[in-house]
């Protein structure tokens, strides 16, 4: 059998392991015809050199997704030689064997937890969490209650996954969440968690449990230690009970870290997405395909970069003028969406934006053209102005455009990574859960002294976390100079050496 192309792998791999490949380290494979040394016969230096014009252009299709390349198999995080059946099918473990197989990949955590269990006491503080349930989920909460703090989850039904929750059950963690529930029942079930846990800090998505606690058991709610929140539609709801001072504890705005949003939209983002739309179209789906990307923010330029590198051509439309040169800057076309319409083989929207695609441009869309969200607000595209629209066709339909085309839309014009693909991968979420300890910990550690507003963690925090992920994977940051002499009256106009002396030693 022919060995993959990197396309193919790339899909095949993210797709069924769910790890991420950003931030990795592949071993290609010696039929790839990647050299480990250079001419002069030295060993390159944690990434290797290609030998002729194919191999070099795989290698820069690795860079553009982030990995770097590896000498030895050993050394490496995946082996592109592998056969792809060897690759762990993650959607189809049990719930136990699935909690232990992220924890594998998620020592960026269980490393932090270790220092904070070291330094403070988590024993007896109650944690309420309301995050997606799914195996990453199952890793933070395990972590915490080996820590000592009495641990529970909401999950509403949709985003269940219900052989987490009935692992955690068994765990004796408290689990309100259940995959067929109604509103209702989920309802219900958020109202049990907070009566029977009476939390002190509340791990929030979307602000969500928060605000319930707020308007239906305020005596919970004035007691919280404070909240830390996953998303930014959570952080905007916050912001806006802060304006109208309705906001009762502390809350830390976790998605605004940098070791969150840096890496969550980028690279887990901009990675899932690519490798969704392969899965529902084909492996191979970009290969000299027309793509326009709309928007050119980190979740646009992730995905844009990674498909350029699998054959797309691609062209950005962002409203901002500075994102569209930054864009022409990184190499891509910029335009007016209006122009690009009728020669777009795929539509792609990466705005968060409601309306972002009108129907009027959909209407101009060539026939048969695909149509997808990869930000994901609801109705990104007006989906709600075609009458006869249908939100129950699957994750790829045709539907109809009056007076226009027929296209091809992708997950109901959800975003096409959390409705059709295996979520984050699970090393970002290494990192985003790394910040939600963080913020746990700096609500313990600030416990009453913080004022009852938006907070940010302060820097020194993603530093830390960021360490702490280089250091595992073998590198590190550089240690600048403590002192480097800088006075503001040390001028190129100085008069003299002596002079500068002079400056440097009055300081
Ligand atoms: N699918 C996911 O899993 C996932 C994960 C993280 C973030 N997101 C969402 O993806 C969206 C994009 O994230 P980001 O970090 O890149 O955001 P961003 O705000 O940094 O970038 C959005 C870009 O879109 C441009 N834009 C807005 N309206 C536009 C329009 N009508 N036409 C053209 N350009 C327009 C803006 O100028 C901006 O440059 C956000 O809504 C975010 O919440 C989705």
């Amino acid at each position: 059998m022919p060995s993959p192309t990197f396309a193919q792998w790339a899909a095949a791999v993210s797709q069924r392991s769910n790890r991420s490949l950003a931030g990795s380290r592949l071993f290609p494979g010696a039929a790839k015809g990647f050299a480990t040394s250079n001419t002069k016969g030295e060993p390159f230096n944690n990434s290797l050199q290609s030998t002729s014009e194919t191999a070099s252009h795989e290698a820069l299709q690795a860079y553009a997704w982030g990995m770097t390349l590896a000498q030895t198999q050993e050394d490496a995080d995946f082996d592109m030689s592998a056969p792809l059946e060897d690759i762990t099918d993650a959607p189809n473990l049990t719930g136990e064997e699935a909690i232990g197989y992220a924890a594998e990949h998620m020592p960026v955590l269980t490393t932090l937890m270790q220092r904070f269990r070291r330094e403070m006491d988590f024993s007896g503080i109650r944690i309420a969490t309301c995050l997606i349930l799914e195996p990453k989920t199952a890793v933070l909460l395990r972590e915490l209650a080996a820590a000592g703090a009495v641990v529970g989850v909401f999950c509403e039904p949709d985003a269940t996954d219900q052989r987490i929750a009935d692992e955690l059950k068994r765990e004796g963690i408290a689990v309100e969440a259940n995959a067929s529930w109604n509103d209702e029942e989920a309802h219900q079930g958020a109202l049990r968690l907070l009566d029977v846990l009476q939390p002190d800090i509340i791990i929030d998505d979307g602000g969500n449990l928060a605000r319930l606690a707020i308007m239906e058991r305020p005596d919970i709610a004035s007691k919280l230690i404070g909240v830390a929140e996953e998303t930014t539609s959570g952080i905007r709801a916050f912001q806006a009970m802060e304006d109208e001072q309705a906001l009762p504890f502390p809350v830390i705005a976790v998605n605004n870290s940098a070791m969150k949003t840096g890496f969550d939209n980028a690279h887990g983002t901009g990675e899932t997405c690519v490798t969704t739309i392969q899965r529902l179209l084909g492996p191979q789906t970009f290969d000299g395909s027309r793509v326009v990307v709309v928007g050119y923010g980190p979740v646009g330029e992730g995905f844009a970069k990674r498909i350029r590198s699998i054959g797309a051509s691609v062209t950005i439309c962002d409203s901002n003028p500075v994102a569209a040169l930054r864009a022409v800057f990184d190499g891509f076309a910029a335009q007016d969406l209006d122009q690009c319409l009728p020669h777009a083989d795929m539509i792609v929207s990466a705005t968060g934006v409601r309306h972002t695609i009108t129907v009027n441009h959909m209407r101009h869309m060539r026939e048969g053209a695909v149509l997808a969200v990869i930000g994901g607000i609801a109705n990104e595209l007006a989906l709600d102005e075609l009458p006869s629209f249908d939100y129950h066709e699957g994750a790829v339909s045709t539907i109809h455009i009056p007076h226009g085309p027929n296209l091809v839309l992708l997950s109901q014009g959800d975003g096409v990574n959390y409705t059709a693909g295996g979520g984050n991968p699970i090393e970002i979420m290494d990192f985003s859960f790394a910040v939600q300890a963080s913020a746990v910990a700096y609500l313990l550690r600030t416990r009453g002294h913080l004022e009852a507003r938006l907070h940010r963690l302060p820097e020194t925090c993603d530093r830390n976390i960021a360490s702490v992920a280089l250091e595992l994977r073998g590198y590190s940051a550089s240690q600048a100079a403590t002192d480097n002499g800088y006075h503001w009256k040390l001028t190129r106009f100085a008069d003299s050496r002596e002079e500068r002396g002079k400056t440097h030693t009055s300081q």
